[in-house]
C-alpha cells in the first residue's frame, strides 16, 4: 500500500520535496500546506508550476489538523522555518492528526540542544498520540554528524575529529543567499544576525551535541560562531550583485570541548565562487581521512526527508533525532519494518 504523505510548508525545499515524492509509485501525495495567500487555495501542479493539475489544493496551516486526519495521512514531510518554538504550533496540530512528522527545521534535529523544555513537551505528545517525530536535513542532519558519527565506527580510537563543509552559495536558493547576508555591507550582516534578521546557517552546536552523544561522551562546552567573508572583486549570482567589500559568504564555526582541549570542530565555507567539498578528519586509531566533491544541499536535504519514511514509520512514538535511526540509507522500494 502507497503510504500518504503530506508536505508542510511549500518554500524551495519543501516544493522540491512535493516534486520528488509526486515521482514515486510507493508514496501518496494527498495533502499540502503553506500560508501564502498566492499559494493557498490552489492547485499543488500550479504552486509548482507545472502546467498539469496534481489535483491536491494547497490548504492553509490552520487547518492542517483536520486535513491531515480527512485524509489518513501517514506522515508529514516539514519544511517552513528553523526555530523551534515558531515551528511548535505547526508540530502539536500534526501530532493530533495522529501522523508522524519528518521536518527540515534545523533546530529540530537536536532540540534538546537549545529547546529541552519543548523538547519533551513534543516528546510527551508524540507518545500520547503514537507518532514519531525527526528533524533531519543535509546539514544538520547528515554532513557534520551522521556521516562524522558513521566514520568513526572503524576507529578503536578517537583523539579529534575536524569536518569542513566548503560551498558555492551562487548555486544555492533565493532563500539560502539572502538568509547568508550577501551583497550586505559587513556592519548590516552583524547587525541583522545579532537581531536575528539573518541566520546564515543554525545548527552548528545541535550538530556537535549530537556527534558527542552518538560517541558516549560528554563535552565541557560548545562554542559557535560566524563572520562574513567580503568580496575581492565584484561577483554575481541569480540573485545578488556583490561589489568589492561587501559579503560575499561567511565563515563558521562550531567547537566541542573535552577535558579543555578541541575534541569536535565543524567548519562551514559557504561563499560565491568557492570550491565544494566536505572533508572530515579524524584523528585515532586508525586515523580517517574522508573527503568528497561536494554535496548538492537542496535535493540532498529533500532525499534526506523522504528516505528517512520508512525509518520513521517503522520507529517507536516519541521525538527521535537521527542518532536513533538504525543503519541511515536511501529506499528504492518502501518497505516498512
Ligand atoms: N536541515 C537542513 O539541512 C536544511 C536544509 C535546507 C533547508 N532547511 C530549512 O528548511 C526550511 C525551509 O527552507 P526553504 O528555503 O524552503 O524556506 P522558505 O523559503 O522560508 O520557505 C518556507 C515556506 O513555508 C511557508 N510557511 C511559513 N510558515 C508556515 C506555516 N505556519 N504553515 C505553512 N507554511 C508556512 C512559507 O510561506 P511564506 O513565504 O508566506 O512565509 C514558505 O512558503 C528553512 O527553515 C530552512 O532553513 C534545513
Amino acid at each position: 500500500m502507497p503510504v500518504n504523505v503530506a508536505v508542510y510548508g511549500l518554500g524551495p525545499i519543501g516544493s522540491l520535496i512535493a516534486k520528488k515524492v509526486l515521482e514515486r509509485e510507493d508514496l501518496n501525495l494527498v495533502a499540502a500546506f503553506d500560508i501564502a495567500p498566492e499559494k493557498v487555495g490552489k492547485d499543488l501542479g500550479e504552486v509548482l508550476q507545472w502546467d498539469k493539475k496534481v489535483g491536491v489544493l494547497v490548504e492553509h496551516d490552520i487547518n492542517s489538523e483536520t486535513v491531515l486526519k480527512n485524509n489518513n495521512v501517514d506522515i508529514v514531510l516539514h519544511s517552513t522555518s528553523t526555530y523551534l518554538d515558531k515551528i511548535y504550533p505547526q508540530l502539536v496540530r500534526c501530532i493530533k492528526s495522529t501522523a508522524d512528522i519528518i521536518s527540515t527545521s534545523e533546530t529540530l534535529c537536536n532540540p534538546w540542544y537549545r529547546y529541552p523544555e519543548m523538547a519533551t513537551l513534543i516528546d510527551e505528545l508524540a507518545k500520547k498520540y503514537c507518532v514519531t517525530v525527526l528533524g533531519t536535513g543535509v546539514n544538520p542532519g547528515f554532513i557534520f554528524d551522521t556521516l562524522p558519527a558513521t566514520l568513526t565506527a572503524c576507529c578503536t580510537k578517537v583523539e579529534k575529529i575536524h569536518a569542513i563543509r566548503s560551498l558555492d552559495a551562487s548555486k544555492r536558493r533565493f532563500s539560502f543567499q539572502k538568509k547568508y547576508g550577501l551583497s550586505l555591507s559587513v556592519n548590516e550582516f552583524n547587525e541583522l544576525l545579532n537581531r536575528g534578521q539573518i541566520t546564515a546557517h543554525v545548527g552548528y552546536a545541535e550538530s556537535i551535541d549530537m556527534l558527542a552523544t552518538a560517541l558516549g561522551i560528554k563535552l565541557d562546552r560548545i562554542v559557535e560562531g560566524q563572520e562574513p567573508l567580503v568580496a575581492e572583486r565584484p561577483l554575481k549570482t541569480d540573485y545578488f550583485n556583490i561589489s568589492v567589500g561587501q559579503v560575499s559568504g561567511i565563515h563558521g564555526y562550531g567547537i566541542g570541548y573535552l577535558n579543555g582541549k578541541e575534541f569536535i570542530k565543524i567548519e562551514l565555507f559557504a561563499e560565491v565562487g568557492r570550491e565544494e567539498f566536505e572533508e572530515i578528519r579524524i584523528e585515532g586509531e586508525p586515523p580517517i581521512a574522508w573527503r568528497s566533491c561536494g554535496t548538492a544541499g537542496d535535493i540532498a536535504t529533500a532525499a534526506m526527508v523522504i528516505n528517512m519514511i520508512p525509518k520513521v514509520l517503522s520507529s517507536k512514538p516519541g521525538l527521535i533525532r537521527m542518532l536513533d535511526i538504525p543503519f541511515p540509507s536511501a529506499f528504492i522500494k518502501l518497505k516498512i519494518g
